[in-house]
């Protein structure tokens, strides 16, 4: 029996819009997580099967109970998402791959599972992982980085004030072992009057830490890219980003896509020979109605993008560079 897994996914009608209308195909959920929109594609589209990825072994045990009474339709593999390519050379050989979902960072149940490490708010190992046999925790970030390596990291991921404070108070705490030590050294270091507004000041700083534990901003690309290459023509990614730096990958990569890499002057007639492989079909990143923010605030940062796959072969007339 698996220990309950409650996580509520976000736009799922816009999910659901997006990829359970393409060509008939297998559809793969690259952040299955509880499977709650696995099973709104499954149950939305009869001429789609699903694969559902995920790293993290506890969201594979909720899916596998969440999508079981869609039987052999749906498919689950503990896998990273940048190794979707290999996923469908194993799972799914010669099929048309019909979309690809990513809805990226943390699930509920990884947020409120206190011994996970992942929140300000409950004492735990300073852990973080989403894979746990992955080798480095939050405990190596905080307790070996250099101060500027953590400067830089907080200063990227939404403390660019206070950045160098906190990354001097961290060194200077070191061996830090617990969640609530590292929210109570970041508190320290930031000036009183700055800690009034906003949340808890250790929010940010903890969700810098978490995309570096789990190569966040690393791997996105690289998947994004892989698995849109291999999209069938007709065939859609969507990417559910909660952070600036995520949505800023999906919607550089779909442009350029979109612009078949083009290298010509802006503003200039195109003669490099560059052909789109891809279709924005979002303009600007869709975000969820006021009934969903009601409903669930947690979506509140999030941002969705879509595109189209074309017949063009990726990276046609651009670069050469293959994904
Ligand atoms: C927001 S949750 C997805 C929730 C899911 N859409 C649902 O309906 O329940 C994000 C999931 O992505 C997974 N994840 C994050 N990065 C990953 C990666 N690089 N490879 C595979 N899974 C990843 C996390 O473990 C987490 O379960």
């Amino acid at each position: 029996m698996t220990r309950e897994f409650r996580h509520d996914p976000v736009m799922v009608d816009e999910v659901v819009e997006a990829l359970a209308t393409t060509p008939q195909g297998v559809l793969v959920d690259a952040t299955v997580g509880g499977g709650g929109h696995a099973a709104a594609l499954l149950a939305a589209s009869t001429s789609h099967r699903l694969i559902g990825v995920d790293r993290d072994p506890a969201a594979i045990e909720a899916a596998a109970e969440r999508l079981a009474p869609f039987g052999a339709r749906a498919q689950l593999v503990r896998a990273r998402f940048d190794e979707v390519a290999a996923v469908l050379d194993e799972l799914a050989p010669g099929e048309p791959f019909a979309g690809v979902l990513f809805d990226l960072g943390v699930s509920s149940p990884q947020f409120d599972e206190a011994e996970r490490g992942f929140s300000y708010r409950f004492e735990a190992p300073l852990d973080m992982r989403m894979d746990p046999d992955d080798p480095h925790s939050a405990a190596d970030v905080v307790n070996r980085w250099s101060e500027e390596a953590l400067a830089e990291l907080f200063s990227e991921n939404g403390e660019p004030r206070f950045a160098r404070r906190i990354a001097r108070a961290v060194v200077a705490a070191r061996p830090l072992q617990t969640t609530l030590e590292l929210a109570d050294v970041v508190r320290g270091a930031i000036p009183p009057a700055a800690r009034q507004r906003g949340g808890h000041p250790a929010k940010r700083v903890f969700q810098a830490v978490r995309i570096a534990v789990n190569q966040e901003l690393e791997l996105l690309p690289v998947a994004l890219e892989r698995a849109a290459s291999r999209l069938a023509p007709g065939g859609r990614a969507v990417v559910i980003s909660y952070h600036s730096g995520e949505d800023r990958i999906a919607k550089r990569l779909f442009a350029e896509a979109a612009a078949g890499w083009c290298t010509c002057p802006p503003g200039l007639p195109c003669v490099c020979g560059a052909v789109p492989a891809m279709r924005v079909l979002t303009r600007g990143a869709r975000m969820p109605s006021a009934a969903e923010l009601a409903a669930n605030p947690r979506s509140a940062s999030a941002r969705l993008r879509v595109a189209e796959r074309l017949e063009a072969p990726w990276r046609a007339g651009g670069s050469g560079e293959e994904a």
